[in-house]
């Protein structure tokens, strides 16, 4: 979920509004608005996307300079105007929005329905915002003294906002394990879930710390922790640039995040490698780099695409630092009680910085006493606030929902983290090494080439669109990128499809193919290319339609398959951030020509701050 909040002097509604249209990629199943005007307190919610509660509130009283607002990703209720934030309390006095999940809130429901309270929504956060007016009403006439004790009786994640209707004159804000930012204005502030709603209006941002309690007027700002222990607030300057978060001509954000890979690769790459010296740098892992001489193994954590990024590390680590590598689904790694070291290395990989089941999967094996290292996108972060040591992808801020710039920046990173430990271990001889880093130094102008077979892949897929389902093979490396391929496809097209490793074709989906069955196969000139061959052949011989991803002037795969796409050929170490490129654009087009909303797909959101 999304969380805005402003206190100052200018109008809240456009404001908050503008705001929850930049948050929308973390949930848009609904979206809510409360505002103190002249007229008292006004909420409007809707089932929806934000512009649905535009609609909504179009000719009502948007007046009032401190408002709030909220845009959901439903995890408890169905998405619906009634359990849509804002929540109030009984007496209708206080006002809640929150992003994560209250676990304990079906007891604290039964104790406080006892007590008389009635709710109205099916929410867990309705009944904290009940508990706190009971506090509020009961031990003390102090808002955050309340919020401060509430939050304690609560278990589980939350960013909350607290507005009360008899003190238009201020705002509380609270986090534990979903993030929160504070933009420092003169005489106005403002809150959100991540600083791009704040980036127009000022560069100064807190970033709020777990259990930190913030209270806020118009030209005053503190901040407690939940023990009660005042703060001192440490104000950062954000490096975020505002046409970083606009779309720039293109007609969808996803279109402008593959188109600017070549950029984001180079971005990530920068000062990071020196071909001519055979030497790779990362400053974050330096402190580490006697430590790789003598590791046992590494252990990848990610969920979704950053999996699939992480799947491609294990491939580089293996082959070039010759350490065991271990890639892990955070979500499972964490409930299985796994077997971690002290001289175990984890490597936790995350566009956000934000993802739940990845946090908690990192506080796991930190207590086991691994080190940790954060891939993460977004810079300040909560993952790369809890490692203890990293390296930033570098890619911008990446608003599509689904993840195209920040995988191939993820990869990048990987393989510098790949040969950096080579280099350590002394596993890659130096002219080999030059080699390698002089041919990763040219990767973004052949990331340029390959976004040049656009038109041919937009006719591939006027014919694909109406398939219903869609198999995409490759055997090594490319069996990550036949599995983001097909992650790409159902997120924002709806067409079911499936990503294997060529070879287990014949153990399993071999049986979907026929005449309708269009299967993608990565069919570049690598180690495994004459393997992926024979696979084609016996898609041919099912009648399966082949769309393979070949090397340029490949003229064997050209005459077996229905269609080919062709990449700028490339060592097998690099070929993953190449041969994605056509398989994010075939998914851009299908799902463009589908009328689906290619930005915002349903049901998905792009930050999960919940498990
Ligand atoms: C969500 C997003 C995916 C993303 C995954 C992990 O499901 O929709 O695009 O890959 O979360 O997110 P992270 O921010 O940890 O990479």
């Amino acid at each position: 979920c999304g969380i805005v909040g402003y206190i100052g002097f200018r109008e809240a509604w456009p404001i908050v509004i503008k705001g929850l249209k930049r948050l929308e990629y973390r949930g848009y199943d609904s979206a809510g608005i409360a505002l103190i005007g002249e007229s008292g307190l006004n909420i409007y919610k809707k089932a929806g996307k934000v512009v649905e509660l535009e609609n909504f509130a179009e000719g009502r009283d948007q007046g009032g300079s401190i408002g709030m607002g909220h845009t959901r990703w439903a995890t408890h209720g169905a998405p619906s105007d009634r359990n849509s934030h804002p929540h109030t309390s009984n007496d209708g006095r206080l006002s809640i929005i929150h992003n994560g999940i209250i676990e304990n809130y079906a007891t604290i429901k039964e104790e406080l329905e006892k007590r008389g309270h009635f709710f109205n929504s099916d929410t867990d956060t309705e009944v904290l915002i009940h508990l706190i007016e009971e506090i509020y009403k009961n031990d003390h006439n102090d808002l955050l003294e309340a919020v401060r004790l509430a939050l304690h009786e609560v278990s589980g994640a939350y960013a909350i906002v607290v507005m009360d209707k008899a003190n238009p004159d201020q705002l509380i804000a609270a986090r534990k394990g979903s993030p929160m930012v504070i933009g420092v204005g003169e005489g106005e502030y403002f809150i959100a879930s991540d600083a791009t709603p704040i980036v127009e209006y000022t560069k100064n941002v807190i970033y709020l710390k777990d259990n930190d309690i913030a209270f806020l007027k118009r030209d005053e700002l503190s901040i407690k922790r939940l023990d009660n222990v005042v703060q001192t607030p440490y104000i950062q300057e954000l490096e975020m640039k505002l046409e970083m978060l606009e779309k720039g001509g293109y007609e969808h954000f996803m279109l402008k995040e593959i188109y600017e890979q070549p950029r984001s690769i180079r971005d990530c790459l920068r000062g990071r490698i020196y071909p001519n010296e055979g030497r790779v740098q990362l400053g974050g892992l330096q402190e580490y780099a006697e430590k790789f001489k003598n590791i046992d193994r590494i252990i990848i954590i990610a969920c979704g695409t950053s999996w699939h990024a992480g799947l491609v590390g294990e491939y580089l680590i293996e082959e070039y630092a010759r350490i065991p590598v271990e890639v892990e689904y955070a979500s499972e790694f964490r409930y299985r009680n796994p077997i971690i070291t002290e001289k175990d290395i984890v490597i936790a990989i995350s566009q956000s910085g934000e993802t739940a089941d990845t946090m908690a999967a990192i506080e796991m094996a930190k207590e086991k006493g691994a080190t940790i290292f954060g891939v993460c996108n977004v810079v300040g972060a909560s993952i790369p606030r809890i490692t203890h040591a990293g390296a930033y992808t570098h890619a911008g801020p990446e608003i599509g929902v689904a993840s195209t710039k920040a995988f191939t920046a993820q990869v990048t990173v990987l393989t510098l983290i790949a040969f950096y430990m080579a280099q350590q271990k002394g596993t890659v001889n130096h002219s080999k090494m030059v080699e390698l880093l002089t041919e990763l130094d040219l990767i973004p102008e052949k990331v340029q080439q390959a976004l040049l077979a656009d038109a041919i892949i937009q006719e591939i897929a006027a014919k694909f669109k109406d398939s219903r389902n869609c198999l995409f093979l490759g055997r090594g490396s490319g069996f990550p990128v036949a599995l983001e391929g097909a992650l790409k496809l159902k997120e924002i097209s709806y067409i079911h499809a499936e990503g294997y490793p060529a070879a287990e074709m014949k153990h399993g989906p071999i049986a979907l193919i026929d005449e309708e069955m269009p299967v993608v196969v990565i069919a570049t000139k690598n180690s495994s290319y004459e393997k992926v061959i024979s696979n084609i052949q016996e898609v041919k011989a099912r009648k399966g339609i082949v769309l393979a991803i070949v090397t340029e002037g490949d003229q064997t795969v050209k005459a077996m398959a229905d269609y080919i796409i062709e990449i700028p050929d490339a060592s097998e170490a690099f070929l993953p951030l190449l041969a994605t490129i056509p398989l994010q654009l075939l998914s851009y087009h299908i799902a463009v020509l589908r009328g689906c909303n290619v930005d915002q797909p349903r049901n998905l959101a792009k930050s999960v701050t919940v498990e």
